[in-house]
């Protein structure tokens, strides 16, 4: 049997939490030799995800720089991933997701006609301005990828709509995987101040916001409801890990610093986010990964965006799209806060995007796309 050479290249976080189970299922794998190229589009949000699920990089471009531009993210792992893939030449580059390292990944490999493999295939707004630049970076990784892998049915049917039937799979997303390794009832928090919050007698809110199309009126609007809230609501409490990008801290830093109730903290480890979601009254977000999350937790989701990619929730009734104009967020946040029917309605766990066993499916089809495995489960005809 001929080994299969497969490189995943990610960047930032999310790419990297999702990858990781991935990258351990292919390291379990006898026939597959697995290797891992980091552009570090992010650097120390990457870190505290390679620490966590102890990955180690074969190939790290280092790419990061302060307030970053797309153009400079793009070219700088178009250059890097170029040298990387002559010298390792992998058999299949799997890339994940919509972001710009993943949209440099396909081209590069494309470059040198290697197959793609795009993880967390088939997500689509149908509006290419928003989530910006992520709706178009997952078109053209679609239409340059081998293998599709849709976590779930709603996105195979937008590819194929696009034209794309062959190689794509639905199999869930990684991403509850990764949450089925790092949720624990006994979980100690490394950062106190999560250890000395009061969950059973208080509410906590946890909060993220970073998305490039919300800069500007959509995020100060954003801020000014957390703080209503906050203001409002004695017995809540707001937990937001703010990230890196130094326009979302000046705007959280102006909005909601020196409030007592509302918790500015440095971005908190995997594992320590998803424990926090476990405790947690409720999730207001424009991440995707929390919109995924947050259901498996049973957690309710207030939307902090005009429109998702990822309604499966939305119809399992446990996410709402709450938009970006500060009354709107703030009403719908109330409801929430002060109807227990509302509430209640809200609070139940549901898996839309995974079971946990995605990236066995992922290494499965893989192995079929090289001949190593013959069949295909059933699972995966559509
Ligand atoms: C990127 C992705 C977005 C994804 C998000 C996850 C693109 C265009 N955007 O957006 O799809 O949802 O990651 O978080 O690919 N920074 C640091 N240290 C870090 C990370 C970021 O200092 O570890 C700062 C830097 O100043 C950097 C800036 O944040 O220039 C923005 O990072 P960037 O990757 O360009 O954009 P994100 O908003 O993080
Ligand atoms: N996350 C984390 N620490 C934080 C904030 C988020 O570990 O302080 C995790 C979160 O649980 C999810 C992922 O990062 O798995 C989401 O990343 P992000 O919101 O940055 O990007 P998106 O999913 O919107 O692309």
């Amino acid at each position: 049997m001929k080994t299969i050479k497969v490189m995943t290249v990610f960047g930032t976080r999310p790419e990297a939490i999702k990858m990781a189970p991935l990258v351990h299922e292919l390291e379990r794998t006898d026939g597959v030799e697995s290797i891992v190229c980091v552009t570090a589009q992010h650097r120390q949000m990457l870190d505290q995800v390679m620490d966590i699920f102890h990955l180690k990089a074969d190939y790290d471009l280092d790419i990061m720089q302060p307030r970053q531009t797309l153009a400079t993210i793009t070219t700088k792992s178009l250059v890097g991933l170029d040298e990387v893939l002559d010298e390792a030449k992998p058999d299949i580059v799997l890339v994940h997701g919509d972001t710009s390292t993943t949209f440099a990944g396909a081209l590069a490999a494309f470059y040198h006609k290697i197959p793609v493999g795009h993880v967390e295939a088939g997500l689509r707004t149908f509006d290419k301005y928003s989530p910006f630049p992520e709706e178009m970076n997952r078109k053209l990784t679609g239409q340059i990828a081998e293998l599709h892998f849709a976590p779930t049915e709603r996105n195979r049917k937008n590819l194929a709509a696009e034209g794309i039937t062959k190689g794509v799979i639905v199999c869930g997303n990684t991403v509850v995987d990764a949450i089925h390794s790092t949720v624990n009832p006994d979980f100690v928090f490394r950062d106190d101040t999560l250890n000395q919050l009061d969950y059973e007698n208080r509410r906590v809110i946890l909060v993220t916001a970073h998305r490039r199309e919300n800069y500007g009126e959509a995020m100060e609007h954003i801020m000014r409801a957390l703080r209503r809230l906050a203001d409002d609501f004695e017995d809540i409490d707001i937990v937001y890990p703010v990230h890196l990008s130094p326009y979302v801290r000046e705007t959280a830093a102006k909005y909601l610093s020196g409030h007592e109730r509302i918790h500015l903290i440095e971005p908190l480890a995997v594992d320590e986010m998803h424990n926090l979601m476990g405790r947690s009254y409720m999730v207001m977000t424009d991440s995707g990964g929390l919109q995924e999350e947050a259901p498996s937790l049973g957690k309710p989701v207030l939307v902090l965006r005009r429109e998702t990619e990822r309604p499966e929730a939305i119809e399992a009734g446990t996410v709402r799209l709450a938009g970006v104009e500060e009354d709107t967020i703030y009403s719908m946040a109330c409801t929430l806060l002060r109807d227990e029917n509302e509430y209640h309605q809200m609070a139940h766990a549901v898996n839309p995007y995974g079971d946990g066993h995605t990236s066995r499916r992922i290494v499965h089809m893989i192995r079929h796309y090289f001949g190593q495995l013959p069949d295909l489960p059933d699972e995966f005809r559509p």
